[in-house]
Parts: C-alpha cells; structure tokens; sequence
C-alpha cells in the first residue's frame, strides 16, 4: 500500500482529459496512437510489442507531461512463444504445480517482449463443448478452474508483481459468459444468482482472492444486462462485496456494443453506463474518449468514479512497478524457447493427454513395432498449437511425425496423411493411407480439430470428427490392423462411433509446441497418461450440456441403466429423467482417465462420523499401483450433501492430489475437508454451511470409487460460513 500516496499525488496533478486518458486502451501503434499518448491521452495499448512497444512506452515516459508509463496487453493465453496445451488440457493435468510453472514461462517470455499484462486465466465456467471459447477454459467444473485459475494467476504474477518477468494477470471474462444460450458465442446467459455465486462466480473470487491483478469484463447479456454495464456484478459483487481494488478492463469494444444489445441509446449513453457500472478501461471502443469528459461536465457523471477508475489503473502501473522500470526485460530474451521451457512443454503436454480407452494395446513396444502414422495432425505445425497463439511459430513445433521418426528410425515408421486436412471430405488419399497401414503392425491415426475450430466466435453445432475422418478410420480398420487414434482438439467430441471402431483413443486436445515428443513418450511406454478429464464428454451433441454435478430430480434415471444404442428409440423403462434414445450418461465421466497401469482403493477412513460446524475431517485411503506400469493416479474427493435448504448437486468435487506410484507401491492419501468446503448459497444469498448427513467419495473419476459418510453438526441450524 506505499504507493497509495502516490496514486493521490498524481491523480492531484492530472487533468480531466488527462484521467480520462488513462481509461482508455486502442489496439496497435502508429502515428495516432503514438501522438494520444504524447498529450497523456492514453493509458494502455494492446498488441505491441518488441521495438514497437518500446518505442510508444518510451513515449509515454520521456514525452508525456506526466510520464505515467501505458500497460502493454497481449492474449498469452497458454504461452508466448512456447506453446503449452491448451487451458482445456492443462486442466486435465489435474496439476496445478505445472500449470503455474507454464504461466511462470509465459509470462518470462512475454516480458521480454514489452509486454506487462496478459488477458488470461480465462475462468468461464464451460458446460457446453459447441462454445469454440471452452478450449480457453478449464472446464466445467468451479473447484478445478479455481485452482487451475489461481495457478496461472500465481504463475504470470510470479512473487513480486515488480519483478522483470512478472506480468499482470487479468480473470475474464466477468462473469457468466460460458452459459451463452445455445453454445452460440456472444450470446445471451441467464444465470440465476444462487448459481451465479455458486459456481460462475467461484473462480474470480478465487483468482480475486489470488491478488489477480485486472479482471475483464464480458460480451454478453447476463440476466438482461450486458456484463460490460452490468452494476450488480461489477459494482456491488467486484467492487463492493468482494472489495477488489483491482482494475477492470472492458472486453474488445464490449461498451460500445451495449447499443447492438440494446441497452445504451448510443455511444455517450454507453460510456455512462460503463463507467457506472465500474469499467474502469474501454478496451478498442471510444465511448469514453469522446464523451466522458461531457458527462462530467454536465454533471451526469460524478467525477469520483472517474477518480476511482483512474486510481485502479494507477494503482496496476505501480504495482508492476512501472514507474522505476517501464520497458521490456531485456534479460529474458535468450530464454524464448529455451530448452527447460521446452521441457516444462512437454511434460505438461504429457500430462494434459486423457487415455479414454485402451485394447491392451498402448503402450506400442519401441524397440520392434513398424507403424504406419496417418492423418491430418500428424504433422500439422500450427494445427497442435490449438487457438489463441499470437506468438507462437510453426516452425518451433515438434510434432507427432517427427517425434515417431526420431524415436523409431525412418524403416519403421510409414507416413501417409490419408486426409489433405482435418475438415476435408477428400477421399483421394485414403489409397496411400491403406498401403501405409498394409505395411505395419499398427496405425497410429491423428485426428481431431485443426485449431481454427475452436477459440472465439469458432462454435460448431456438429461436435463430430469433422470432414471425412471417420471414413478414414473405416478404410483403416478394413487392413485388420489395429487402430490407434489420438486425438486433437479444442472442446470435448462426440466419440462413440470412433471409440467402437479403434482399439485405443488417447485424447490430447491441441497439446502445443511439444505435441510429438509428448505422444511419442506415451504412445510408446516412456511415459504413462495420466490426465483427467475436466469436462464430461457427451454420447451426442443432443446431451448438452451435460456435467457431473447436476442436481438429482425427483426421478432420477438409473445409475446401471442399459445402454442405449445411440438414436435407437426405445420404450419408456419408467418416468424417470432419461431419454428415449441414448443413455442420459456421458460417454466419458468428469475426472475419468485411464493409465497403462491400474489402481486399486482401500482402506477408506475418517477421523470422526461427525463434523462439527468450524471443525475439519481428515480423509484417509490408500492407493496401491496393481499394474505393471509405474504411473501416477489422479485420486478424487467428492460429497454429495443429502438433505438441503436448497437441493445439492449428486456430487461435488472438492479435492484431488496426484501421486506416483511404482508397481505394487502403496500409498496413503490424506484429504483435509472443512465444514466451509461444504458452504453453498441460500435464496437469501447468504453463504451457509448447513447440518445434514453427507456421502463422500475417495474415487479414480467422479463415477465410483470407496464412499463413505458423516454427519455436519451445529447447535444452531443455520450458521454464517
Ligand atoms: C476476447 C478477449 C481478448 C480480447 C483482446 C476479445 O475479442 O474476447 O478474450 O482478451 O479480444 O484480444
């Protein structure tokens, strides 16, 4: 808080237009934004950097009348130049030590570039795979993307925010976007609060609690207020409830387009409710620009929310440190995809990659196997980066080809694509990839998404294999070879007609700059999968959306019900919540993944059958490795509360730990459960933690494992968390 002083001295010095300056955020550089920062009329520009970024920063500095250094923004999204999974993989790492390590990187990388802020964690809630944006989350559930959005938060942040390679962070997009109506980007959530502060908002507050230094407001309408002028979010939860001190960026031209929405007249309507509703920075719009100096002027706008804006930017810039050093970490520059980073990709790309079926097939033997490597991502650079990569290069890529090539010596291995790219429906080359396959003891087939299928405004209604691949497989599977898939995408794909075709799929969402080295080190037994999978995976795409922790209706479908072949109508086996024509369960489970090993649960202990409001209750199980593989496992708690003021999900995740294991090694794990990770919501809004009888699950996925229960005890029957 040293600089609070500060922050007043100058705000004391600047002009109106000057503070309005501040507010404002133009992508690029050239000569106009070069000149609006000279008079002060401009605090932050987006995607600049090296020599450019320097330059307008030196501008800023050297040639302004107050010399406040500009916030340099840029999407590293998962990495600067090295390229780590996507966010959707990184959670499935269920490894929220690697995934800040990753942001530590990025942010390294970034930093000696000129940049000081990034627009990420992205903590959107996501329970529906045709939103192209759930590549950028953590899935759908609001305990991993806490975790996993403080890891990054922590990781870009570093220590010390004033560090040469730290950079700001910036929780997007506030709040609800996720749940756009149909999966249809930009479009419209509702969300009603008691879910809203159960779940949507749960990761900002964690990532606000993390010191996460902006946040970003949102696109969309959320209950008929866009997010960008929406008080009740940003004003009375953001600044109010939760006392963030933080500052609150705008989302691209999100002010402005409050008028499309049809909630501001025009743009000095819009501007007014921005900055009323507590978007402290217009980001590409100029709502603010051009009209807030005469809505104060007129009295319309109090100049003391222009005042707290300005002093939430300012307080950024000094807690960057920017004062004493505005420019680019020149020390950082040799490090740009330097080996360790290089390394962190890798093993982090291993551990992102879900196992989701398996023939005892994997793992492929190194020293003999002849395989025929096919498909459209088998050596496609810039497809495995995934979306969102401003600054990673293609030519950085390792990809799965090479990998195989190095690992196995070119007499071994036959490549034939088979498919010109991921969505074409040519068949032209299927010939070559039979003959490939003639060949081998095994195909190993690259599908999946080429990465302009997800990421923003990229929704899809279909949520198949795109193009002719599954054709592909066929004419594969027709040589009686064995058929291993892996698979690359940006959301969740529905996989049942692949999965009955394939011995074994291995799910590696778009693993980034060292997807081949990674596969390789799986595919071939160097290494054991070990991811989880951090959203359900949907039979169709009519299951949507679809997530573990649902409620449980008043009839709920069976638990062992028969399974229903996909679009095969049958008679109703009573009135419960199911369909007529696929199973109501997900093809894959939230937390399911399988590894070449396998692991048993025992032993499953409590400290006490009661747990006093205030108290904790220690979970203890042991874990033993029955296989033949050293691997690690990905153990899983979960509750599920009986009897509530309000109904409960059937399960809650509310802890994991990641072990390693050798064969027929064993080990004790122990979870700390409070009664406050049993707290929820009531129709009051107030957050209660309430007494009942809860079951708990130590469990490989959130389907299974050793259960148990206890009892939560108060003297009164309500108390304040
Ligand atoms: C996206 C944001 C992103 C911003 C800046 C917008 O279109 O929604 O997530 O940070 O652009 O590039």
């Amino acid at each position: 808080m040293q600089y609070e002083q500060q922050i007043e001295a100058l705000l004391a010095q600047m002009t109106l237009a000057e503070k309005i300056g501040q507010m404002r955020q133009l992508h690029g550089t050239g000569e106009t934004q070069q000149q609006l920062v000279r008079e002060g009329n401009l605090g932050s520009v987006l995607n600049v950097i090296d020599a450019d970024a320097h330059e307008i920063q030196r501008i800023a500095v050297e040639e302004s009348r107050l010399g406040i250094p500009l916030l340099i923004g840029r999407d590293v999204i998962h990495g600067f130049r090295t390229i780590f999974p996507i966010p959707l993989g990184q959670a499935a790492s269920f490894n929220p030590q690697l995934v800040r390590e990753a942001a530590r990187i990025a942010a390294r990388e970034a930093s000696a570039s000129g940049i000081n802020w990034t627009f990420a964690p992205m903590i959107d809630i996501s329970r529906d795979p045709r939103w192209g944006r759930i590549a950028e989350s953590c899935g759908e559930d609001a305990y991993l993307s806490s975790l996993m959005g403080v890891a990054m938060v922590e990781g870009f942040q570093g220590d010390d925010l004033t560090a040469p390679d730290a950079i700001a962070a910036c929780a997007k997009h506030y709040v609800g976007y996720g749940a756009s109506e149909n999966g249809r980007d930009y479009n419209t959530a509702w969300i009603p609060e008691v879910l809203l502060r159960d779940v949507y908002l749960a990761p900002f507050k964690a990532a606000a609690d993390a010191g996460v230094a902006t946040m970003m407001s949102a696109f969309h309408d959320l209950n008929g207020v866009p997010t960008s002028g929406n008080e009740f979010t940003l004003r009375q939860i953001l600044k109010g409830e939760w006392n963030y001190d933080g500052m609150v960026v705008s989302d691209w031209a999100s002010v402005a387009e409050m008028i499309a929405h049809g909630y501001a007249a025009d743009l000095r309507d819009a501007a007014l409710k921005g900055v009323t509703a507590g978007v402290d920075m217009e980001m590409a719009s100029t709502s603010y620009a051009e009209y807030l100096a005469a809505l104060v002027e007129s009295g319309a706008l109090s100049l003391d929310l222009i005042d707290d804006a300005v002093r939430r930017v300012l307080r950024i810039k000094f807690r960057l440190g920017l004062f004493d050093q505005p420019y680019a970490n020149a020390a950082a520059a040799d490090s740009v995809v330097a080996p360790d980073h290089l390394a962190l990709a890798r093993q982090i790309a291993k551990e992102s990659c879900v196992l989701l079926s398996n023939q005892q097939t994997l793992p492929l033997n190194p020293q003999q196997t002849r395989v025929a490597i096919v498909g459209p991502l088998a050596n496609h650079a810039a497809d495995q980066l995934g979306c969102w990569v401003f600054d990673g290069k293609p030519e950085d890529s390792q990809t799965p080809l090479q990998a195989i090539r190095e690992l196995l010596g070119d007499e071994r291995v036959q490549f034939a694509q088979g498919l010109p790219e991921a969505r074409s429906l040519d068949q032209s080359l299927f010939g070559e990839a039979v003959a490939a396959a003639q060949t081998a003891d095994v195909v190993i087939a690259f599908l999946g998404e080429d990465a302009g299928l997800s990421g923003e405004a990229h929704s899809r209604a279909f949520i198949d294999l795109p193009g002719a691949q599954l054709a592909l497989v066929d004419a594969l599977v027709a040589t009686g070879k064995p058929v291993v898939a892996v698979v690359m995408a940006g959301r969740s794909l529905v996989l049942g007609e692949l999965q009955d075709k394939v011995q074994a799929i291995l799910y590696a969402w778009h693993p980034g700059t060292m997807a081949g080295p990674a596969l390789a080190d799986l595919l071939f037994g160097l290494d054991n999968p070990s991811g989880r999978l951090p959203i359900s995976f949907p039979r169709t795409v009519g299951q949507v959306p679809i997530y573990y922790n649902r409620k449980n209706t008043g009839r709920p479908p069976s638990e062992d019900a028969p399974s229903i072949p996909t679009g095969t109508p049958l008679d109703p086996s009573g009135f419960t919540s199911s369909y007529l024509d696929v199973d109501h369960r997900p093809l894959f489970a939230f937390g399911y993944g399988l590894s070449y090993s396998t692991f048993s649960y025992s032993n499953l202990r409590l400290s006490s059958q009661k747990l006093a409001v205030g108290d904790t209750l220690s979970i203890t199980t042991t874990v033993t490795n029955t296989g033949k593989y050293a691997g690690a496992e990905v153990v899983q708690l979960y509750i599920r509360d009986l009897v509530g003021c309000m109904t409960r999900p059937i399960k809650e995740l509310k802890g994991f730990q990641r072990i390693h294991l050798e064969p027929g090694q064993s080990q004790t794990v122990t979870f700390e459960l409070s009664s406050a990770d049993l707290s929820f919501h009531n129709n009051a809004m107030q957050r209660i933690v309430e007494p009942g009888e809860f079951n708990l699950w130590v469990a490989p996925s959130s389907i299974g494992g050793l259960q148990a229960s206890f009892e939560l005890v108060a003297k009164s029957k309500e108390h304040r968390a």
